[in-house]
């Protein structure tokens, strides 16, 4: 199963979130469970639009206070403050709209303030962030168009709708973001930008060296320390690039992925982006040896004497190593080690022999730590000598704190 990286480190950040009216408003309590699992209080506003396919004690039932609706007593959800168009103006760090409709895009566009949703927003002067959801006619419709264009020059964080086919049966551009893609660019939205600006180089997952046409060698590595590390990162402000092996796991789309197989592809590839990179950050296990091929077609059995096999194997490049080498002045290269015994040894002597700035070092094969886990117990080393033993923590607080001792490194 696919591996999300997921930061419930939001804690003090209020998320309004605010509901149109689209057969996609079923998928916003999901979105509203994302911000509070993030660790985020929500508000919500509904329209009367949305209200029509969602009630707003489903989304108070779920943990939402308050769930708004109308503006005017009577109406349903109505706030009993009288002030409550001017609430999440006073009280949110970010205003999400998720599904937004082609309606309530040209409220915003064009400053309309006649309902709950469209006069909070209006007041609203931190990041608001978009994602609509409504039939591609609607979508590609030339008003709809400007009234986008026109929200984007005002710095509105703007998901494009995705491409498929809509709940009416028409095929195009319309569907709501994923879930998943909304929060993630939500929390960027009211995250720490210290990586603003940097261009960050993160490696992850396994490496597969291929021996016949259908064998290869790998190891157990899910990747996920590397994604957690690379969607941190982004979440930041870095711009990222991931240079995956063979795994499982989905970064927000933000991240830019090359996938990779062999050691020797991923090498290929850091080299390319490690010069233009201010930072790199090595998590891939990459398999040490490759076993020297034997052709392209399977190995049979009957070709193995006596019943025993040797494979025999070569060496393959270091690439933190050589990027160490090729490190420019200003560069920060991030190494980890993963090891069976002796770690402080171990780890001072790839610190230094790497010539890293940083070094992770984890024992691999026990069960909180290491390959295939949720969760990482790291000792971190960095060229200044300090050294701290972190306690086991799940991978997404290891790397955002990796990513803390960073920028205290940088100052
Ligand atoms: N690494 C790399 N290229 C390799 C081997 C390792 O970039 N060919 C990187 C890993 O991504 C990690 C660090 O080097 O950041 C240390 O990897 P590790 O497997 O712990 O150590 P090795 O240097 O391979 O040494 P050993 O296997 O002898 O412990």
């Amino acid at each position: 199963m696919s591996v999300q990286p997921f930061f419930s480190n939001f804690s003090g950040k209020r998320v309004q979130l605010g509901v149109c009216g689209s057969v996609a408003a079923c998928k916003s309590p999901e979105l509203l469970r994302l911000f509070l699992s993030a660790g985020c209080s929500v508000g919500v506003t509904l329209t009367s639009a949305a209200q029509q396919f969602v009630r707003p004690l489903l989304f108070e039932a779920l943990g939402a206070a308050p769930a708004y609706g109308g503006m005017w007593p009577g109406e349903s959800a109505a706030p009993a403050d009288v002030f409550g168009h001017l609430e999440p103006a006073q009280n949110a760090d970010v205003f999400c709209i998720a599904p937004a409709t082609a309606n309530t895009i040209g409220k915003l566009a064009n400053g309309i303030a006649d309902d709950m949703l469209s006069a909070q927003a209006l007041a609203f002067k931190g990041p608001l962030v978009l994602a609509p959801a409504m039939n591609p006619r609607l979508w590609e419709a030339e008003a709809t168009r400007e009234n986008w264009e026109k929200l984007k020059r005002r710095g509105c964080v703007c998901l494009e709708p995705g491409l498929g086919s809509m709940a009416c049966g028409e095929e195009g551009q319309g569907r709501l973001p994923a879930p998943y893609e909304i929060c993630m660019r939500t929390l960027r939205a009211v995250a720490p930008q210290d990586l603003a600006g940097k261009s960050v180089l993160v490696t992850l997952g396994p490496t597969r060296e291929m021996w016949d046409g259908v064998r290869f060698w790998s190891n157990p590595s899910s990747g996920m320390m590397g994604a957690c590390l690379a969607a941190a990162a982004w979440l930041r402000g870095a711009e990222v690039t991931a240079v995956a092996g063979p795994c499982d796991v989905h970064l927000p789309e933000g991240v830019r992925v090359l996938q990779v197989r062999s050691a020797r592809e991923m090498f290929d590839a850091a080299m390319v982006l490690w010069p233009s990179a201010d930072i790199g950050c090595l998590t891939a296990a990459v398999a040490d040896f490759r076993p020297i091929p034997v052709g392209r077609e399977k190995y049979k059995k009957d070709q193995a004497a006596d019943g025993r096999l040797s494979v025999e194997f070569e060496i393959n490049a270091d690439i933190l190593r050589t990027m160490g080498e090729n490190k420019r002045k200003g560069q920060v290269l991030i190494g980890f080690a993963a090891e069976t015994s002796n770690l402080l040894e171990n780890a001072k002597r790839k610190l230094a022999g790497k010539n890293c700035d940083m070094l992770a070092a984890n024992i691999v094969g026990v069960p909180e730590s290491g390959f295939d886990s949720e969760t990482n117990r790291i000792l971190l080393l960095d060229r200044t000598g300090r050294e701290e033993s972190w306690p086991v923590l799940p991978k997404s607080e290891a790397a955002w704190r990796i990513w803390d001792h960073v920028s205290l490194l940088s100052t």
